[in-house]
């Protein structure tokens, strides 16, 4: 699952223990592990192998530049979904050809900016974005590729938030009107429109929905192919699962056989496969460290006080996400055997894990059995190696944490913590 371990009753991760690293860095803390990085995306290379995708790493879950960089060199393309991710990219020099760039709502200057990089392919989203991707590709005389994303109205069973392939969804365009749409703007002398496009949602445990997803897309592709259009693209989007508990998600061999005959023969006639994956490449990856600043009681709930909190790590808050929490260093007794919502161990004492802003809906764990806690201990929020960092706010003018990638037995720091001159960079008094 992941390379955060208990020895001897205290975590590291690969060979440097999270002790080490707060010390060195303080809190809070993201702290990345190099070997789970590379694990996830050769498991998902390799078990997806037979239909040889590109995988466009989803550069919103985890952007910084150097997870970036260690994501380019395994050969992974790039999802971009603004100026700003196109422009982090590109940093690490990626190739954007292939690069993916999807959003509904990308502005003439991220357009622009899109096709003078001569980024790959545009995953477009509506009538008017086409017209607008092809007038600015006229003007600038710059020829590019697009999918159309549609919305296959497929339920992925996920938090409402994050469910993007229902009827009701912002996101792309109605199967129904995916024919109409290629008759409209399929001949473009400036895009050419050759690919489909789907997102479903994000994260979806089960592959119910990827097949059915998948067998819309490939009937919409045949009546495309009938009607004249060349479709060489299939870009299926991202959305598998991590462990947020033990064994929670699907292995990448999982879905893939699900999804990989559906698509082996189409592959063998020439269609390009793209994926991309974002949390199930990065979201075991990480661990957010932070420290307990102060015990107390409020009627019979005892609050843990820290210095993370939904400024630092949205998710708990903003979708309800279970996140373990856990102690960095205990007794041999209280080792977590496993992430779970409930462990049965000796003396757990039921807390409220929250942060120090000045909203009650700023908690990172509620109600949750784990080890007696005192002030100055560590404690690591796991599973947030996705959507965390990307996600943290400066909420409170608190500075945004520091980001540690270790390797072997070597840390370093990625993104220096900010300092208050920082929060301040861009203001007149
Ligand atoms: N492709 C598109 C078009 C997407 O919109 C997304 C995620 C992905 C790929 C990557 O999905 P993944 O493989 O990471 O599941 N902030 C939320 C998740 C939002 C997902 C947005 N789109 C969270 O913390 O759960």
């Amino acid at each position: 699952m992941d390379d955060f371990r208990y020895l001897k009753g205290s975590l590291s991760c690969e060979g440097v223990s999270m002790r080490d690293i707060a010390k060195s860095v303080g809190t809070p803390c993201y702290v990345y592990s190099c070997a789970t990085f590379r694990q996830h995306f050769i498991r998902l290379r390799d078990a997806f192998a037979p239909i040889n995708p590109l995988i466009c790493f989803s550069v919103k879950c985890c952007s910084n530049l150097s997870i970036l960089r260690l994501l380019t060199e395994l050969g992974a393309g790039m999802d971009v979904v603004s100026g700003g991710e196109l422009f982090r990219a590109m940093k690490v020099g990626g190739d954007p050809k292939n690069f993916v760039y999807a959003g509904v709502g990308k502005s003439d200057a991220e357009i622009r900016y899109a096709l003078e990089q001569r980024i790959g392919l545009f995953n477009v989203e509506s009538e008017m974005e086409f017209e607008n991707l092809a007038r600015i590709a006229r003007e600038t005389g710059i020829h590019t590729g697009a999918a159309l994303r549609v919305n296959p109205d497929v339920d992925p069973k996920t938090h409402r938030y994050t469910s993007t392939g229902k009827r009701e969804s912002k996101f792309g365009v109605d199967l129904e009107r995916a024919a109409a749409f290629f008759r409209s703007y399929g001949r473009d002398p400036f895009v050419s429109l050759r690919g489909i496009h789907l997102h479903i949602g994000s994260p979806v445990y089960t592959t119910a929905p990827y097949l059915e997803s998948v067998t819309k897309a490939l009937a919409l592709m045949d009546e495309l192919t009938g009607q004249g259009f060349q479709i060489d693209t299939l870009d299926l989007g991202g959305g598998f699962g991590a462990d947020y508990e033990s064994d929670q998600s699907p292995l990448a061999d999982e879905y893939a056989n699900a999804i990989v005959p559906l698509l082996r023969d189409r592959v063998t006639n020439g269609l390009r496969i793209i994926l991309e994956p974002g949390r199930t490449i990065a979201a075991n990856a990480g661990v957010l460290l932070t420290k307990v600043e102060y015990v107390k009681k409020s009627g019979d709930r005892n609050f843990a006080i820290c210095d993370a909190g939904m400024h630092t790590l949205l998710r708990p808050s903003h979708y309800g996400a279970f996140h373990f929490v856990w102690p960095t260093d205990v007794p041999a007794a209280l080792v977590p055997p496993r992430r779970a919502r409930e462990l049965v161990l000796p003396g757990l004492e039921r807390t409220e894990v929250v942060g120090p802003l000045c909203e009650t809906g700023d908690f990172l764990a509620e109600d949750r059995m784990i080890p007696p806690l005192h002030r100055g201990d560590l404690l690591a929020v796991y599973t947030a190696g996705a959507y965390g960092m990307t996600m943290a706010s400066r909420y409170n003018s608190h500075p945004l944490p520091v980001e540690v990638l270790v390797e072997g037995d070597q840390f370093r720091v990625i993104r220096e913590r900010e300092t208050y001159d920082d929060l301040v960079h861009h203001e007149s008094a």
